[in-house]
């Protein structure tokens, strides 16, 4: 399949997410929603395409795992909006890509925003019921301080794998150690959306210091400060401390309009299986160019307030 065709199949299925979204649960747009661009699609796209792989390997007969968590550390309010195109986010992305005979057990969702917890709450208890899936747990907390209460609490340790989308706005908002608490629980694959734009602005240069103390939080110690690092090598740093855990870790770079690097995807997984849909995945978006999901995205749009007569 080509990639545009594939890119219009994963756009189509975002799509009809989203309008299931407006009609069960028709809240308009609202500032709790995040505002981003296109690009953002992409990481709800790779989060769409591993979520079948993950179910089928899970619940594969020869999986010794009896359940299976799809786990949010910074799960949004559940919609995202790129110009004035509606989209769903990463919880009802992973409810909408849930197979019906090989289902996630469970749905844990971390979202510090009282706001954002509450619309999310709603969305995804309307989203479950739709696609009849179990329901999921939206949890109020800061991730950094509360990951390890909330996997004992909500994924209790067993014959147990978890898919995890970690979604920071900016590095400051992920801390290394809660990284590692999710690597070290279990068995898991783990999609993180690392937050080149932030890291680079904050890297020491020549010429200034930059937020090492910050930047240290982030990536689990100060070594890293002793060389001057760009951010590529900080990107490496950081994939090589994930390696301890991982057999797996690759990334590709997301660009925003006129191609600035914004963030880079991290997988890391420890499954064969799950390694080779990653490769599969990588090539098709390393492809796809921003403007090509733009525009894509804008024509379906078109039609579908036609069709429904949204203003
Ligand atoms: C990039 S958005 C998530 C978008 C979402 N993954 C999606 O695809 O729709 C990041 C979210 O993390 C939340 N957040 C920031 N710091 C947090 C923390 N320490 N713990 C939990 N949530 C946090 C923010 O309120 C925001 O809603």
């Amino acid at each position: 399949m080509s990639t545009s065709d594939w890119l219009q199949g994963k756009l189509n299925k975002l799509f009809d997410m989203t309008d299931t979204l407006r009609k069960i649960s028709p809240e308009t747009y609202t500032k709790i929603d995040h505002d981003y661009g296109f690009w953002s699609l992409k990481k709800e796209i790779a989060l769409m395409y591993l979520a079948r792989p993950f179910q089928n390997i899970a619940n594969s007969p020869n999986s010794y795992f009896s359940s299976y968590y799809y786990i949010d550390l910074f799960a949004g309010s559940g919609l995202v909006k790129a110009e004035d195109t509606f989209f769903v986010g990463s919880p009802v992305v992973a409810i909408g890509s849930t197979l019906k005979d090989k289902p996630f057990s469970k749905y844990i969702c971390i979202e510090a925003d009282e706001n954002r917890c509450k619309v999310l709450q709603q969305r995804l208890d309307a989203t479950c019921t739709h696609y009849q899936t179990c329901k999921a747990e939206v949890v109020q907390a800061d991730t950094n301080a509360e990951i390890g209460n909330v996997l004992n609490k909500y994924a209790p340790k067993g014959d147990t794998c978890y898919l995890a989308f970690v979604d920071p706005e900016k590095y400051t908002d992920l801390n290394w150690s809660t990284l590692e608490t999710l690597m070290r629980f279990g068995t898991g694959d783990i999609i993180l959306n690392f937050p080149s734009h932030s890291v680079v602005r904050n890297l020491p240069t020549k010429t200034s210091v930059g937020a090492v103390a910050s930047l240290s939080t982030f990536v689990g110690d100060s070594d890293w400060a002793s060389q001057l690092m760009s951010l590529d090598d900080f990107l490496e740093y950081f994939k090589a401390k994930m390696h301890r855990y991982r057999r797996e870790v690759h990334s590709i770079t997301l660009y925003g309009d006129g191609r600035k690097r914004l963030f880079d995807l991290v997988f890391a997984t420890n499954s064969k299986g799950m390694n080779n849909s990653l490769q599969d995945l990588s090539r098709r978006l390393d492809k796809i160019k921003t403007k090509t999901i733009k525009g894509l995205s804008e024509v379906a749009n078109e039609k579908q307030k036609q069709l429904c007569g949204f203003a």
